[in-house]
């Protein structure tokens, strides 16, 4: 029998043409997918004397000098605004390649695997990396990476991400009560010190809920010289005065609109008056220097501490 009452998803493209448009092109809606094609390459990782040849058709070729094996991509994980990491299936099971194709400077081992001695193709992909990177994955309860067939049927962010069904309509992040306003990216871009409440899984979390009654976050203090993380713009940014002394108005809707119709101006405007700055009216390449990230190759992002 054929299931005639499926859950049918609602399209918000024809509604709302411009947003769905914009936020098509934006990083967040193009962070995973399957891997089509990949420019050939070759790399040598001395730590593990492995070479790798990438093919067009995305399968690695993996020499050692004991050993030659084959190894296919199936999906690639970051839009490559910094760069791309490469999962694959075996046996339902998803693992995440050793090599990542970095933006800044080519391919190089993935970030946690630049010292490996050995080229390492088994560490597990767990939920969490899907949670943030994909829409609709399918894990199977109970196992630690084994997941139904497709993985998960959406690449990167759908609008349900930040938009959840209320008994009106969706609701809209910036309308919502400050914390779970703050959530609605908070369930992505902050990781460190998250840990389950007991009896409660973060993967319930719907935009609307509060994270607080699934999770606690026991985050390090930060200090203006701590190493910035990919997920680190919420900490960071909740140190600065900026935050501390504007009450709950500032938040990363403040300077960001995921999908952006018309440009904002500068947003520190919003709430300071620039004629005591020389600088002119790029406030935030001074403000919010770029520092590299360690957990990700290196590669640079914004610290989000406004000083
Ligand atoms: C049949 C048309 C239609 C569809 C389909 C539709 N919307 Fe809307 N939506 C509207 C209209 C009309 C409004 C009110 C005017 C506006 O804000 O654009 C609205 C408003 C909204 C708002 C603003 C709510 C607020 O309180 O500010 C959000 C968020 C939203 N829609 C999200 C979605 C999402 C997400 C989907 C798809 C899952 C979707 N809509 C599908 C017609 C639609
Ligand atoms: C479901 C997870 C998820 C949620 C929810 C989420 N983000 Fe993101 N965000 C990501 C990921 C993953 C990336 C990196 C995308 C890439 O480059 O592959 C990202 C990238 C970004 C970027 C940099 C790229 C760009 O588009 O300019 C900004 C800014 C951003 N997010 C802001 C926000 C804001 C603001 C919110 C809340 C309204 C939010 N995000 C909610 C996962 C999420
Ligand atoms: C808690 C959410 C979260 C988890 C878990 C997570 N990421 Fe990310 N990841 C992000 C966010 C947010 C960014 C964007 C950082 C930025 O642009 O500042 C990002 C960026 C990236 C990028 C760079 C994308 C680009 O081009 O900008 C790659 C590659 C990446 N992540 C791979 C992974 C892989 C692989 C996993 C799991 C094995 C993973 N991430 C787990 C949230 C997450
Ligand atoms: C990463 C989180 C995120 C995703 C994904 C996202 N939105 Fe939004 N959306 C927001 C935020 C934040 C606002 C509030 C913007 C503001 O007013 O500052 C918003 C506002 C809206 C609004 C009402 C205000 C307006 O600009 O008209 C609509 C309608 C909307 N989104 C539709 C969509 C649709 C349709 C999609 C998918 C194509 C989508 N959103 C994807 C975060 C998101
Ligand atoms: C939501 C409002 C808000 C926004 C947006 C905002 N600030 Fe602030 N900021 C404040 C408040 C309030 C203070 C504390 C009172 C003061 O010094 O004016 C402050 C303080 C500061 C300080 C002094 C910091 C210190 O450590 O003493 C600097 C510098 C600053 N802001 C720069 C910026 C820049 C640059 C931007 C944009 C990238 C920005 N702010 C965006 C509200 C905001
Ligand atoms: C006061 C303004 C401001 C606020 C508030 C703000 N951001 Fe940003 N953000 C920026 C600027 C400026 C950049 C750099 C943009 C560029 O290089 O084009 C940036 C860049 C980013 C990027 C891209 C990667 C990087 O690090 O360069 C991500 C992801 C991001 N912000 C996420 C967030 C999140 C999540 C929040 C809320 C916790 C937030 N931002 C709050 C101003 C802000």
């Amino acid at each position: 029998m054929i299931p005639i009452l499926l859950a049918i998803a609602l399209d918000c493209t024809p509604c709302h043409k411009d947003i769905a448009a914009s936020f098509a092109k934006t990083p967040m809606a193009n962070s995973s997918e399957r891997v089509r094609s990949l420019q050939p390459a070759e790399f040598l990782h001395p730590p593990s004397a492995t070479r790798y040849t990438i093919s067009d058709k995305a399968a690695v070729t993996i020499e050692t000098p004991a050993a030659k094996a084959r190894q296919q991509l199936d999906f690639f994980i970051g839009s490559g605004a910094h760069g791309q990491s490469f999962l694959f299936l075996r046996n339902r099971k998803l693992f995440e390649a050793p090599i990542t194709l970095y933006t800044h400077k080519g391919w190089g081992a993935s970030p946690g695997y630049e010292k490996d001695l050995n080229s390492d193709w088994t560490r597990p992909v767990t939920r969490e990396c899907l949670w943030c990177h994909a829409s609709g994955a399918k894990p199977i309860y109970g196992t630690v990476n084994t997941y139904a067939d497709p993985v998960f049927t959406h690449g990167g962010l759908t609008c349900e991400r930040c938009h959840a069904e209320d008994s009106k309509h969706f609701n809209n992040p910036a309308k919502l009560a400050v914390e779970p306003r703050n959530d609605v990216c908070r369930q992505c871009h902050q990781l460190n010190g998250r840990t389950d409440l007991k009896g409660k899984s973060f993967f319930s979390y719907k935009p609307g809920m509060l994270l607080s009654d699934l999770v606690s976050y026991q985050t390090k203090p930060q200090q203006p010289d701590t190493p910035l993380s990919t997920t680190s713009h919420f900490e960071r940014l909740a140190a600065s005065t900026c935050a501390k002394a504007s009450g709950d108005k500032l938040w990363c809707g403040t300077c960001h609109n995921p999908h952006p119709t018309k440009t904002s101006a500068n947003a520190c405007l919003k709430c300071h008056i620039n004629n005591l700055c020389r600088r002119g009216p790029d406030c935030a390449s001074f403000h919010m220097p770029k520092n590299t990230a360690p957990d990700s190759g290196h590669a640079t992002f914004t610290d989000h501490w406004i000083r």
